[in-house]
C-alpha cells in the first residue's frame, strides 16, 4: 500500500510534527499571514518578476483563445495541446486556493501562529496561484485566477464548516490528487517545451517548489488521521479526481482518464519529489 495511506503510531506523530514544523520554518522563512508572504521565498520571486517571459520567438499560444476559453466552462474543439496545458494550468489550484481564500477569512488566526504548520500550508497555496501565473508568463501569457464551479465551491465551503477529523479525509484526498496533476503537466511540459530550454528550466523550478510542497502537505495531514480515516480517504481519491476532472476538462484530454486514475489511485507521492533535494523526508519511526 501506498506511504501516503499508511498510519503513523503517537510516537511518530510527535517526532512528525516537530520535524516537519523546523522544516517549514527552514523552507519558507519568517510567515506573515496577513501579506501571506514568506520572507525566503519573496527572494526566489524577485528573481521570477525581474524575468517573467522565457519564451525565444512567436508565443506558442494566442492570448485571445487563451482568454476566451480559460472563461468557457469547457474548452473549444481542437485546441492543441500546449494551449490545452497552460489553461489545466490556469485552473489547476483554483479549489484549493478559494479554500485557502475562505477558511482564511473565516476561522480565527492561530493561537501560535508561528509554530502551527497551517499557517505555513496556507501561505504556501498562495504561492501555488503565483507560481502557476509565472509558468504561464514563462510562455508570454498572462492569466487570473477565476473561482472554481458552483459545486465545487459548495464542496469547499462544507469541508471547512466540518470537523477536522471529516474534513481532513477529503483533504488528503485532494492533496494527493493535486500531486498526481502537478506531476502529469511537469511531464507533459518535458514533452512540449523541449526546444525552449529557458522556459522550460523557469517551468522545471516552479513546479518542483509546488510538488515539494504538496508532498510535505499529503504527509501532514495523513499525520492528523487514524486507520479508519486514512482507508476512507484512499477510496475518495476516485471520487474527489472525478469531481475536479469534471471542473477541468482539459485533464481529461491532456491526460485522460485512465492515466490520471492510475497515477492517482498509486499514490505514490515520495515519487513525485524525489529529484528535489530540499524535498521534506518523513522521519523513521
Ligand atoms: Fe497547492
Ligand atoms: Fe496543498
Amino acid at each position: 500500500m501506498s506511504a501516503s495511506f499508511e498510519a503513523m503510531s503517537a510516537s511518530q506523530k510527535r517526532s512528525f510534527q516537530g520535524a516537519y514544523l523546523r522544516y517549514l520554518k527552514s523552507r519558507d522563512g519568517v510567515p506573515d499571514r496577513d501579506a501571506r508572504r514568506f520572507d525566503v521565498r519573496e527572494r526566489f520571486f524577485a528573481e521570477v518578476d525581474a524575468a517573467p517571459t522565457c519564451w525565444v520567438g512567436a508565443a506558442p499560444v494566442d492570448q485571445r483563445v487563451f482568454d476566451r476559453n480559460h472563461a468557457l466552462r469547457r474548452p473549444e474543439e481542437g485546441l492543441d495541446e500546449v494551449t490545452l496545458w497552460a489553461l489545466a494550468t490556469a485552473k489547476t489550484n483554483r479549489a484549493e486556493r478559494y479554500g485557502v481564500e475562505y477558511s482564511i477569512t473565516h476561522e480565527a488566526a492561530p493561537a501560535d501562529a508561528p509554530n502551527d504548520p497551517h499557517t505555513y500550508i496556507q501561505i504556501e497555496e498562495f504561492y501555488h496561484t503565483r507560481i502557476l501565473k509565472d509558468a504561464l508568463a514563462a510562455l508570454g501569457l498572462t492569466a487570473e485566477v477565476h473561482e472554481p464551479s458552483f459545486f465545487t465551491r459548495v464542496m469547499v465551503r462544507a469541508m471547512v464548516h466540518l470537523p477536522a477529523g471529516v474534513a481532513n479525509v477529503a483533504v488528503l484526498s485532494g492533496e494527493i490528487v493535486g500531486v498526481t496533476i502537478f506531476t502529469l503537466l511537469l511531464e507533459k511540459a518535458r514533452v512540449l517545451f523541449a526546444d525552449q530550454p529557458a522556459a522550460l528550466a523557469r517551468i522545471e523550478q516552479l513546479f518542483a517548489q509546488i510538488l515539494v510542497d504538496e508532498v510535505g502537505h499529503v504527509h501532514f495531514v495523513r499525520s492528523q488521521l487514524g486507520p479508519w480515516q486514512l482507508a476512507a480517504s484512499r477510496r475518495l481519491v476516485p471520487v474527489v479526481l472525478r469531481s475536479l476532472v469534471d471542473d477541468i476538462p482539459e485533464l481529461e484530454r491532456l491526460f485522460g482518464w485512465e492515466r490520471l486514475y492510475a497515477h492517482a489511485t498509486a499514490a505514490d507521492v515520495d515519487a513525485a519529489a524525489a529529484a528535489c533535494p530540499d524535498r521534506f523526508v518523513v522521519p523513521a519511526a
